[in-house]
């Protein structure tokens, strides 16, 4: 059976010649990232997503380097928070950091990551400036691929176009079921700015949600899954977490079956708007 937006999919990014796995792995809060990041490439996972925040960045290169798996076929995203002293060198300098514990390069090969976002808009207008300029810098650097942003609304986007010269590829946004972020996605598609999905299974919280295990048993799945299948079939790239080795192959299970039109329009009834995020929701951020 044909598979609607297959997790071996690589998807293109709007003005790079790069192409982004569709089905990410999140390392927030785990528990052995080394060892769970190696377990998910031994699965097929490809593409790994961290941040400053996480403290894991290092792991997620030890992981990437004892895999085997040549650099080039990992796709790595990190991020950065806040500026350092509103200052773009000091702000640069952090991220170059953040780059070499991940990939500090090889013989003659440079190290990179494929795309660094800044993490949210909570640090302010001039915050905000300072983290794309510096972005852009190590772009220029060629220390990352690709840049875009995470909890950006469509406010924070506007503003980039007074002082951005590149073009995000990504916005990084909670989305799943019970947070649809309709105010925001049409507004970032309408610009060829990814969707890359966070917290996609709404942490394990809502899975006994009626809709979902109707769904699910229909289907023969766990709701978790109905809700990862539902992001890929939206045209989201989402990112599961799991520390462990049987949640991550299921995650990965989605080729081979479809929800139907039906299931998706009983989805999109889930819908809470903003109230239905369970990470703070700095969207709305001055
Ligand atoms: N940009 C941002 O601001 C931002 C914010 C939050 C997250 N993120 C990124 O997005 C990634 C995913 O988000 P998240 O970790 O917050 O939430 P999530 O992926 O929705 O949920 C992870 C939690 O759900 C459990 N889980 C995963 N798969 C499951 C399954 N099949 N059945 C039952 N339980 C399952 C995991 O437990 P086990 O580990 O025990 O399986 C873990 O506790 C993060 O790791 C991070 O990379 C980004």
């Amino acid at each position: 059976m044909a598979t609607t937006n297959s997790i071996h999919d690589r998807v293109p990014l709007t003005g790079s010649s790069a192409t982004i796995p569709r089905l990410g792995y999140g390392v927030y809060k785990s528990d052995d990232c080394r060892q769970s990041v190696l377990t998910a490439l031994e699965l097929g996972y490809r593409h790994i997503d961290t941040a400053q925040l996480y403290r894991n960045e290092a792991d997620v290169g030890a992981a990437v380097r004892a895999s085997g798996i040549p650099r080039k076929d990992i796709y790595i995203v990190t991020k950065m928070q806040f500026p350092v002293d509103n200052d773009v060198e000091k702000t640069l300098e952090r991220m170059r950091e953040s780059v070499s514990k991940i990939d500090a390069g090889e013989g003659d090969r440079k190290g990179y990551v494929d795309l660094f976002l800044v993490h949210t808009p909570a640090s302010g207008p001039e915050g905000r400036q300072v983290l794309w300029k510096a972005l852009e810098f190590l772009k220029a650097e060629g220390l990352t691929v690709d840049i875009g942003v995470s909890n950006y609304g469509p406010r924070h986007l506007l503003e980039m176009e007074s002082y951005a010269s590149v073009t995000p590829v990504c916005n990084q946004l909670e989305v799943h079921p019970f947070c649809q972020q309709k105010d925001v996605i049409p507004f970032c598609q309408s610009r060829g700015i990814l969707i890359t999905a966070y917290a996609p299974v709404v942490r394990n919280r809502r899975s006994d949600n009626a809709i979902l295990v109707g769904i699910a048993e229909a289907h023969g799945k766990h709701p978790t899954q109905i809700m990862i299948k539902w992001s890929l079939q939206k045209g989201y790239l989402p990112l599961p977490k799991s520390d462990n080795r049987e949640r991550m192959k299921a995650n990965m299970d989605m080729d081979g079956w479809e929800l139907t039109e039906a299931d998706m329009a009983d989805i999109e009834t889930l819908d809470e708007g903003p109230k239905g995020a369970i990470c703070p929701y700095p969207l709305n951020s001055p």
